[in-house]
């Protein structure tokens, strides 16, 4: 299916700043704010590799970073026939600071599929738990 929504366009173009030079799997995250605004995220690897991070992961610390604290959604786009669901850091960190956000994953091309986080998180531990 043809996707022509705006977050995902964002991510598309996010992930044209990934800096993935070890893997080269380049990823762009755009996440949207409750009152409509878009954050974006690519990952960024370095040369230890375990200290790489995650496009879902900048995206949320930017905007929190930037004083955003209510989320909507996020979009997540990589170059691959099968969709790039957030790894479980991610999907840890996206609830924590963003609740049950819709997720979006495409590719460059067309949309593969919508979820929402709590059905890719269920059980979560959080702040309510300590
Ligand atoms: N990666 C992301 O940025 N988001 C995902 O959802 C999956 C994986 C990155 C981490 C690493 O830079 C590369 O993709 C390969 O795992």
């Amino acid at each position: 299916m043809a996707s022509s929504d705006p977050l995902v366009e964002a991510a598309r173009g996010a992930r044209k700043h990934a800096v993935a030079a070890f893997s080269n799997f380049k990823v762009g995250a755009a996440l949207e704010t409750a009152d409509g605004s878009v954050i974006t995220g690519c990952n960024v690897e370095n040369a230890t590799y375990g200290l790489t991070i995650c496009a879902e992961r900048v995206a949320m610390f930017k905007a929190l970073s930037d004083g955003h604290r209510a989320f909507a959604r996020i979009a997540i786009v990589a170059d691959t026939e099968a969709p790039t669901p957030p790894c479980g850091a991610c999907r840890q960190i996206l609830w924590e600071f963003g609740g049950d956000l819709e997720i979006v994953l495409a590719n460059l091309t067309e949309e593969k599929g919508r979820h929402q986080l709590k059905d890719l998180l269920p059980l979560p531990f959080d702040a309510r738990l300590l």
